[in-house]
């Protein structure tokens, strides 16, 4: 069903970046994977480029248009297939004029219905007339009452992993790039933006023109429409946001411009012409989305103090890691995140030092623990390379991907040495660049250019142990911190007695903070919470990720004066990383779940269709 060979070798024309020595030197593919998230005939008839007009109706909540795809023969076929989700489809019109009598197919629950649309081997392009259904698990339309500003609606998507489907018919599978151009029409006054060369000022008319030139997957496909303004950084990068946000916006990412020079040090130029950051409101359900030429992120990183822009590195690194180099099924999910963990701590690194990275590798290392435990430690989703088929992929994105993905490159980096990882990362960059890749193909172009100079080296790292094999490997990197072990020994001490306003924390980072609230002592009375709180104040702390803790810990140890901030958050807040948290540790007590429900009452219309369905399942 899914393309591989084909489209390795079809991306690797289509990159037209005069790689074809480049592309010699990728290894053959060993293995032929099925996509099994795509229920489009990709590796028969494949997409090449889509010419999207579309109009986006914030009454109806609709997106009404049309998706012109032209298309290639790769083995004949009688019909080609795109994913759909809830898509009313209203006719398709073929490039000889004539029309289509296509099929919508049964829908699977999991991946939607096929689109199934008769074809001659003459024909080289068609034009699907559509609309997005009730449920578009892709989209996010907010009332103005749900913005920053409060004056104008809102509409973001959210494509990855499978959700492109449900607000453009596509071939919906990360090995399956194409380009495309866009007609975008909102209404007048609003701005437009997507994964594509964006505009920097308004329309007059609300009428939109995008441009993407570069070949991406359907998981990269992204469209924000409000009052949003821009802001310029440096002459490549900017920041757009509400515009009533963006000087706050502005003020937390001025560094952007910087760490794009700074990732290009690392591993090679910068391949997508401009690097723009979108902030969006609150109800965003996760940290960031790697959107081609604009990252989308949440608001809940404007920390005030630059100490959550991590989050930023992490998303330029899959300009290089996910989007030039992508994984070829939902399988290989660590090539992408894996490694977009470890460029982004080498970022963090180059910029802020050793010992303050080495605490996100701690932290990293306790939530792949935390994977662990809650996966078990012999089950197969705790194995690098994952086994989706069947399953709703997003089942794979946990932090075996990405802390498990990091740690296995960060024993690659201590057994080969820096210079000599750093030279094979960058070379695997340009010689993947625009294509897509599985994990027997990059374990056969590690073995290739790095691993084979040395003997002992592949003995060292047992990549069986960690691609094909659960836990935590007997080898994995943990170094021990030496900045959390000063924050050890105060909370050692303020469990020991020592009052709060006594505890030594001048100089600590919000990690030095998240690392002290995570390990406060089980069961807490209530008088200790609130010393802690009256020192440090921290039930008011603008500091998304120190909040999440410290409420996790008011609801643990009935600490009631955080309540009202708590349900503050839980109203406005939709990053589904802080909600899921605080719901099951209130689902924990029968007063706890009374309270967990009265509040979800309230915040439900204002999370995104996915967080809604997590926390349902968490409620029911
Ligand atoms: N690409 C992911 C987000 C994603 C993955 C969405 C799979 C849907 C399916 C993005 O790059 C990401 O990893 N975001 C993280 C932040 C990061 C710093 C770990 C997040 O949103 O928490
Ligand atoms: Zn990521």
């Amino acid at each position: 069903m899914l393309p591989l060979a084909a489209l390795c070798l079809l991306a690797s024309c289509q990159s037209g970046t005069g790689d074809s020595k480049a592309a010699q030197q990728a290894p053959a593919a060993a293995t032929i994977e099925k996509d099994w998230h795509t229920l489009s005939n990709a590796d028969s008839v494949k997409v090449t480029h889509l010419g999207l007009d579309i109009a986006v109706d914030f009454n109806q909540k609709k997106i009404k248009g049309s998706a012109h795809w032209d298309f290639q023969f790769l083995k004949s076929s009688s019909s080609i297939v795109f994913d759909t989700w809830d898509l009313t489809i209203d006719s398709v019109l073929l490039d000889d004029g004539s029309k289509a009598s296509f099929v919508l197919e049964a829908k699977d629950t999991v991946l939607g219905s096929a689109l199934r649309i008769p074809v001659k081997s003459t024909n080289k392009a068609l034009t699907i007339y559509y609309s997005t259904g009730t449920h578009p698990t892709a989209l996010q339309w907010l009332d103005p009452a749900q913005t920053f500003g409060k004056k104008q609606p809102f509409l973001y998507t959210q494509s990855e992993s499978i959700y492109a489907r449900s607000w453009i018919p596509c071939q919906d599978g990360p090995g399956i790039r194409y380009t495309y151009d866009a007609r975008v029409k909102v209404p007048a006054g609003l701005m437009a933006l997507m994964s594509a060369e964006n505009p920097q000022q308004r329309s007059v008319d609300g009428n939109y023109h995008f441009k993407m030139e570069q070949p991406v997957p359907a998981y990269l496909m992204a469209l924000a429409v409000g009052d949003i303004g821009f802001s310029a950084v440096d002459s490549r990068t900017g920041v757009y946001a509400e515009t009533v946000l963006l000087p706050k916006g502005h003020k937390e990412l001025e560094d952007i411009g910087t760490m794009v020079h700074t990732a290009e040090k690392l591993y090679g130029p910068y391949r997508w012409g401009r690097y723009d950051v979108l902030v969006l409101p609150s109800g965003f359900p996760i940290g960031g989305m790697e959107n081609p030429r604009l990252t989308f992120c949440t608001p809940t990183i404007l920390a005030g103090d630059k100490s959550l822009v991590n989050l930023i590195a992490h998303e330029l690194a899959h300009s290089w890691s996910g989007n030039l180099v992508t994984n070829a099924t939902w399988n290989d999910f660590w090539l992408n995140e894996g490694f977009t963990v470890y460029f982004e701590r080498r970022i963090t690194e180059a910029t802020y030092g050793k010992d303050y990275v080495d605490m996100l590798w701690e932290l990293g290392f306790q939530d792949m623990k935390a994977a662990v435990d809650e996966l078990g430690a012999q089950s197969k989703d705790t194995w690098l390379k994952l086994d989706l088929k069947g399953r709703d992929p997003d089942i794979g994105l946990t932090d075996i991907a990405y802390e498990k993905g990091a740690a296995f490159l960060y024993l690659v980096e201590q057994t080969v040495g820096r210079d000599n990882m750093d030279r094979f990362l960058r070379g695997y960059f340009d010689s993947h660049a625009f294509k897509t890749i599985e994990t027997e193909q990059f374990l056969a172009y590690l073995d290739e250019h790095l691993l084979n100079q040395h003997p002992d080296w592949k003995k060292k790292i047992n990549i069986d142990a960690w691609v094909y094999g659960p836990g935590i490997p007997a080898n994995c990197p943990h170094a021990g911190d030496l900045r959390f072990k000063k924050a050890e020994a105060q909370s050692a001490a303020f469990a020991a007695g020592t009052p709060a306003a006594k505890l030594d924390t001048a100089g600590w980072s919000t990690y030095e903070w998240m690392h002290f609230l995570r390990h406060l002592p089980n069961g807490m009375p209530v008088e200790k919470m609130k010393d802690l709180d009256q020192a440090f104040h921290l039930t008011q702390t603008g500091n998304s990720e120190l909040a999440d803790l410290w409420f996790l810990q008011a609801i643990r140890n009935h600490y009631e004066p955080a309540y009202p901030a708590m349900k503050q958050f839980l109203y406005v807040t939709g990053r589904q990383k802080f909600l899921e948290p605080l719901y099951k540790a209130m689902k924990a007590t029968p007063e706890g779940l009374v309270m967990a429900r009265d509040i979800y009452n309230k915040a439900r219309p204002n999370y995104h269709p996915l967080a809604q369905k997590t926390i349902d399942e968490i409620l029911q």
